[in-house]
């Protein structure tokens, strides 16, 4: 397998491997739908094998930095269709990344008198950059069981409201510490009901989400994303080996449309590190590749044979390292973030082996068209070089 060889993805055949993973760049307005910048910004980048979209809120609960996207009022629905009708046009397929932030979310952006739910009262270490400066994450309530059946079914809604829009599918995001994540892994799930205790327990959450999500579009149309070693903000699992097989089997026996796993990173100097990809153990001079943290096992060759759907790798990868775990088939597909920030035509500079512009993470959440829609294609660099 290649990394510009197409690939079958649910009913779709996707012209090559390179996908583009979930980025927030909060370009949406201020009741987070989508303004017509994103509509350039993901038709730009439609050569990627498959788009999945910056994660989207499935409710008005889950929130957190301003202009970041959500998917639940007509309003917000109407423009998503704007922007998938754009990406399809210029020939792109696109799944809709979905999320709960859960004990992430901010005071200062909930309705009025709500706190931040988990299925733990644990807060998560850290905060999020607002304009008045660093907003920590408060102390979340724990969820009551009843209230849980009400959120499974907000990502039910938003799954339809998917479908609606013209998504080709939906990620669910069980990773980088948000709700689902939250419940699966046993460090910040210490409920005793039917959703905490046994494993079987602390995934119910994410299968029925995923059940519901099925129900809505079909197998074929729903991805997961997981990240097993992820624990910046104090989110970890006694065990990831055993918790991750069990998911992998569970979405197998399923047969959804991929598993996506992001292992460990690279980059510790970045600045957004302390959301996304801060792996507290890994020490910077070890940090020169893909994978996991040294120490943590590398869980692709293990969830390989469980999961028997397409499995996309993502985390600090370049050209040559996804062609590597494609080669030794640890992988179907790579998603690739930050050089599809900065390289509107990454799979194109793949085929020619062409220089990569560099992302500028001071652009990544500012707003407007500067670091988000101006970034040139190889042809346009060579025009103005020749002008
Ligand atoms: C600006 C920015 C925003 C991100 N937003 C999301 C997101 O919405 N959902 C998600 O699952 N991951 C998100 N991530 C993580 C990326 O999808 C990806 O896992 C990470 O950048 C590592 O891949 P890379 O080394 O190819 O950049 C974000 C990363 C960055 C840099």
């Amino acid at each position: 397998m290649k990394l510009l060889e197409p690939l079958v993805l649910g009913a779709r055949v996707l012209p090559n491997r390179a996908i583009m993973a979930p980025l927030v760049r909060a370009r949406s307005d201020a009741d987070r739908a989508p303004t017509e910048l994103v509509d350039v910004y993901y038709a730009q980048r439609a050569s990627a094998g498959l788009i999945i979209t910056e994660g989207c809120h499935i409710s008005p609960q889950s929130t957190t930095r301003a202009n970041a996207s959500a998917h639940h009022t007509d309003r917000q629905n109407t423009a998503w269709r704007r922007v998938v009708d754009a990406i399809h046009a210029a020939g792109g397929t696109v799944f809709q990344q979905l999320y709960h932030v859960g004990r992430k979310a901010l005071l200062s952006t909930l309705p009025p008198g709500e706190r931040p739910v988990a299925p733990s009262a644990i807060e998560a270490i850290g905060g999020i950059m607002t304009a008045e400066g660093l907003e920590t994450f408060p102390v979340p309530r724990a969820l009551e069981t009843h209230e849980i059946g009400p959120i499974v079914d907000d990502f039910r809604a938003a799954a339809r409201r998917a479908g609606e829009a013209g998504f080709d599918g939906v990620e669910i995001l069980a990773a980088n510490g948000f709700l689902v994540d939250q419940f699966l892994r046993d460090e910040t799930n210490q409920r005793t009901d039917a959703y905490g205790g046994s494993l079987e327990n602390r995934a119910r959450f994410l299968l029925e989400v995923v059940d519901a999500a099925i129900a809505e579009l079909g197998a074929g149309r729903v991805g997961v994303r997981i990240s097993p070693h992820f624990r910046s903000d104090r989110i970890g699992d006694s065990d990831p080996v055993r918790t991750f097989s069990y998911v992998a089997s569970e979405l197998d026996r399923r047969g959804i449309a991929y598993l996506h796993m992001l292992e460990g990173t690279t980059h510790d100097e970045d600045p957004f590190l302390p959301l996304y990809l801060r792996l507290a153990k890994k020490p910077s001079a070890t940090a020169t590749g893909p994978g996991p943290v040294p120490g943590d096992p590398f869980l692709a060759p293990l969830l390989r044979p469980l999961f028997k759907g397409p499995l996309i790798l993502n985390g600090g990868y370049t050209r040559e390292t996804a062609e590597q775990v494609l080669a030794q088939g640890l992988a179907d597909a790579v998603a690739f973030g930050r050089l599809y920030i900065a390289n509107p035509d990454l799979p194109e500079r793949f085929r020619r082996n062409a220089p990569l512009n560099q992302a500028d993470p001071s652009t990544y959440y500012s707003g407007g068209p500067r670091g988000y829609i101006d970034y040139p294609t190889l042809a346009e660099q060579q025009a103005a070089a020749i002008a």
